[in-house]
């Protein structure tokens, strides 16, 4: 076994085993920009217990770690808080190499499991609320579930007031710190921002319900260690973090528009410009996305707190341009809430880009203003001033949205 990996204390009877990816980028189509981390923590009870595992290549890191600290031989139980495969993927070499007395995930992550793998063990299923004792230290779950698949749970650990969360108050972030207080916290703002945007916004209705149950419980919390990204253990951090999640559950709009498009020969740029101008002299704030030089899980981030959405492309063989196909595609499958809206673009022909793009923004519920702006060829000064005035109309209406709102 590796003497390279070491195991980092978390308690005196926690220890992170996880594995850190500083390389990947693409994460099933968010763009993963600085890495993440696969956290698995190993508990030091009577009954000696892992907690998740880690994504396929990283097995032997994560049994390096496990090592630093005990022979892995003596794990007694395995929990498994989500079957997605960045944290089961070594689920079968784990279990072969430790052989633990059980293997626990929740009703619907035992059978998700057997739906993934051949386990050389059978996976016993644990309730909502269900306790399990370690000896000298207890587990409590909770079930979580559609945050973010149907098996998910949280493990809580009574006696260090510590809850291992999954992919809940999680982001993807490599780094060689395992704690947020270490870290820049305007940086895990943006990267916990963009996780809760990319994997937890069409969920939120459930996030919420999981919230609003945590706070039933009453569960004391002096840790919360997520599957990704850093362990919070401030007590500001925590109640910051908890604080984002109702906030980005509920929705809450700003008069921020998002102004997503990408260009041919320019002419649609110059039309997102003047709209853009519009929407700043009608009081909004104000971003411009071109698709050029933006991925769409950063576009999805922006949207966290957006109350608009405008969407531009040029016609290009009858259809719109692929980029918009591609990130209104993803939008719409992420389903955010209360938008106002409007479509433009520039054609030579026919113009089918600014119906297919109002079409789209319909089908998720966004509000439209106007029946969308359509440009021949290039925009002259008239057709500009119509862009600005598009922009206008948007902010006004977004302003009386948001003032509504309260
Ligand atoms: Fe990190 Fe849903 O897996």
């Amino acid at each position: 076994m590796s003497d390279i990996f070491k195991a980092v204390r978390v308690t005196d009877n926690v220890y992170w085993v996880g594995a850190i990816d500083w390389t990947v980028r693409d994460f099933h189509g968010y763009s993963t920009s600085r890495g993440t981390t696969y956290n698995a923590y190993l508990i030091l009870a009577e009954k000696v217990t892992l907690i998740d595992t880690v994504k396929a290549p990283f097995f032997d890191e994560m049994m390096a770690r496990i090592a630093s600290v005990i022979d892995p031989a003596k794990i007694d139980f395995l929990v498994s808080n989500h079957s997605e495969m960045d944290h089961s993927g070594c689920i079968v070499e784990t279990i072969s190499a430790i052989r633990p007395e059980r293997v626990f995930a929740s009703v619907m992550g035992a059978k998700a499991l057997a739906e993934h793998f051949r386990l050389p063990q059978e996976v016993t299923p644990v309730k909502d609320g269900e306790n399990v004792s370690l000896g000298d230290l207890n587990l409590a779950f909770v079930e979580t579930r559609m945050v973010h698949w149907p098996d998910s749970m949280f493990t809580y650990l009574r006696e260090d007031e510590l809850l291992f969360s999954q992919d809940g108050f999680g982001m993807h972030l490599a780094s060689g710190e395992r704690f947020a207080d270490e870290l820049d916290p305007a940086m895990l703002e943006v990267e916990a921002a963009k996780y809760y945007a990319n994997i937890l916004l069409p969920l939120s209705n459930f996030v919420a319900k999981v919230l609003a149950k945590a706070r039933d419980m009453k569960l004391p919390l002096k840790i919360i260690a997520p599957d990704h990204g850093p362990i919070w253990r401030r007590q500001e951090d925590i109640v910051k973090i908890i604080h984002s999640y109702e906030r980005w559950s509920a929705q809450q709009r700003t008069n921020k528009a998002v102004v997503v498009y990408d260009t041919m020969w320019q002419s649609t740029a110059k039309m997102a410009r003047a709209i853009g101008e519009g929407l700043t002299a009608g009081g909004a704030r104000v971003k411009l996305m071109p698709m050029s030089g933006n991925h769409r899980s950063d576009v999805a981030t922006e949207m966290l707190d957006a109350g608009a959405l405008l969407v531009g492309a040029p016609t290009i063989n009858n259809t719109m341009f692929p980029t918009l196909a591609d990130v209104l595609t993803y939008l719409k499958g992420l389903a955010p809430k209360g938008l106002i809206g409007a479509a433009f673009g520039s054609y030579g022909w026919s113009g089918e880009s600014i119906k297919d793009i109002a079409e789209v923004l319909k089908e998720m519920g966004v509000e439209l203003v106007g029946d969308g702006l359509k440009v021949k060829y290039v925009p002259d000064d008239d057709a500009l001033a119509q862009c600005r005035l598009l922009g206008e109309q948007v902010a006004e209406r977004l302003n009386q949205a948001v003032a509504a709102e309260g």
